[in-house]
């Protein structure tokens, strides 16, 4: 079962969409005849949640083993019931009831629940037909782009080489400015991406992310990414690492506005004022902040901390006193990035204090360091809301 990752195929593999990870995965041994105590089954309720939150990565020619079909996934329950109970997989690691997020791929307790009773009570298939699983990462689903960029060159994945970022640059030789609404980016090779940073190569604005699981970006309504004409995209791709060569042709479609929209994306880059040097104090807390200068809407926020980075919070503090925490991170994982984007935009009032908060592992290779980018727009006054619903004015205010 699983995959042989010695398996033989050509030395380059184009636009094959299944590169090889680097690294066995094997089924646990599983015990041989466990009665069925459970009313959960494969083909009903696991098929299901596997489609919505593993099958991005777990399916024939992707990232990791397929777990599409019972026959695929029976052989790895237990190492399923390990990997979800240490929240190793899915690949989120944003602690749950702190923010609400757009793109969540976490486990709710009820589809963990379900996980677990259908493990524990011995992994019954059932009768029924499971539902299909619909893959749309092969068609654009925002529908044709206005302008589709390709990379030249395409990157080179070398074999061997850990996880870790490439630079892909991409020119959209616009002659006028333009006011970006939305993105699909689509990798030759699907199988082998773990997540894309889209920033504009000059002046650093932050456009968005692309994670298996969230394929598209799009910004609210009335809010548009100012594209300068000229400007080209730098795109930070986290690739796996792969036994063999790589050549990725990804293309990206972009969807812009008909006219100016009523407010602006702005990116806020925040970023401690003095790295921890290595030899510094065992496990450095460091801290950044910023005071809004006016009221503000974040739609989105990406943590990103360097080697021995083990956890980061980003809190909100308002004028009146009330502070909320907008982000978690118990146990930051460099091999698995993304960015968060809010269910709703989170406004705070002119004044509030949004500051982030990380600890570093005390044995490091590197100084410890960490930026966290946020994306925001010019909030209407008075409308604030919060990560958790409406939020009542403050009297006095
Ligand atoms: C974003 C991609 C992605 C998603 C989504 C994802 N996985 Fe994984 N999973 C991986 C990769 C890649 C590995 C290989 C180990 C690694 O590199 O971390 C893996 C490894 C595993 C393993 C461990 C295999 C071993 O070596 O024992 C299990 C079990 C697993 N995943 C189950 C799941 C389940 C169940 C879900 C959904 C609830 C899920 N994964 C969602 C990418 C993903």
């Amino acid at each position: 079962m699983g995959y042989n990752p010695t398996v033989n195929k050509s030395l380059v593999t184009v636009a094959a969409g299944y590169a090889m990870a680097v690294g066995l995965l094997w089924p646990r041994e599983a015990s041989p005849h466990i009665p069925v105590t459970t009313t959960v089954l494969f083909n009903r309720e696991i098929v299901t949640l596997f489609q919505s939150k593993c099958l991005q990565c777990h399916i024939t020619g992707g990232m990791a083993m397929s777990l599409a079909t019972y026959e695929e996934a029976r052989p790895w329950a237990v190492a399923i019931k390990e990997e979800i109970l240490d929240r190793r997989m899915p690949p989120w690691p944003a602690e749950r009831g702190y923010g609400e997020f757009a793109n969540d791929l976490g486990l709710t307790t009820r589809e963990r629940d379900f996980l677990l009773s259908w493990i524990d009570g011995g992994a019954p298939k059932g009768d029924s037909e499971p539902p299909a699983y619909m893959d749309h990462s092969t068609h654009w689903m925002l529908g044709t782009p206005d302008v589709l960029l390709t990379a030249e060159p395409a990157a080179i994945v070398e074999p061997g080489r850990p996880v870790g970022f490439k630079r892909i640059i991409m020119d959209t030789a616009m002659t006028q400015e333009r006011w970006l609404r939305a993105f699909d980016y689509k990798p030759a090779n699907p199988g082998i991406v773990r997540a894309a940073f889209f920033t504009l190569l000059e002046s650093g604005q932050y456009l968005g992310a692309w994670t298996p699981w969230r394929t598209t970006m799009q910004i609210p309504d009335d809010v548009g990414i100012r594209i300068p004409s000229r400007a080209r995209i730098a795109i930070d791709v986290v690739y796996q690492s792969v036994s063999e060569l790589v050549v990725d042709a990804p293309r990206l479609g972009l969807y812009f506005a008909a006219a100016r929209p009523a407010h602006e994306l702005a990116t806020t880059v925040l970023k401690p004022q003095q790295p921890a040097s290595t030899t510094d104090a065992f496990a450095p807390r460091l801290t950044a902040n910023i005071v809004l200068p006016s009221d503000t809407s974040i739609v989105e926020m990406r943590p990103d901390m360097g080697p021995g980075g083990r956890s980061i919070e980003v809190k909100a503090k308002r004028p009146d006193g009330s502070s909320q925490v907008l982000l978690w991170i118990r146990n930051f994982r460099q091999e698995w990035q993304t960015s968060y984007v809010f269910q709703r935009p989170v406004t705070l009032p002119k004044g509030s204090i949004v500051q982030a908060i990380a600890y570093f592992d005390s044995v490091r290779r590197s100084p410890a360091q960490f930026t966290l980018t946020f994306s925001s727009h010019e909030a209407a006054p008075g409308s604030f809301t919060s990560a958790f619903g409406p939020r009542p004015p403050v009297p006095g205010r």
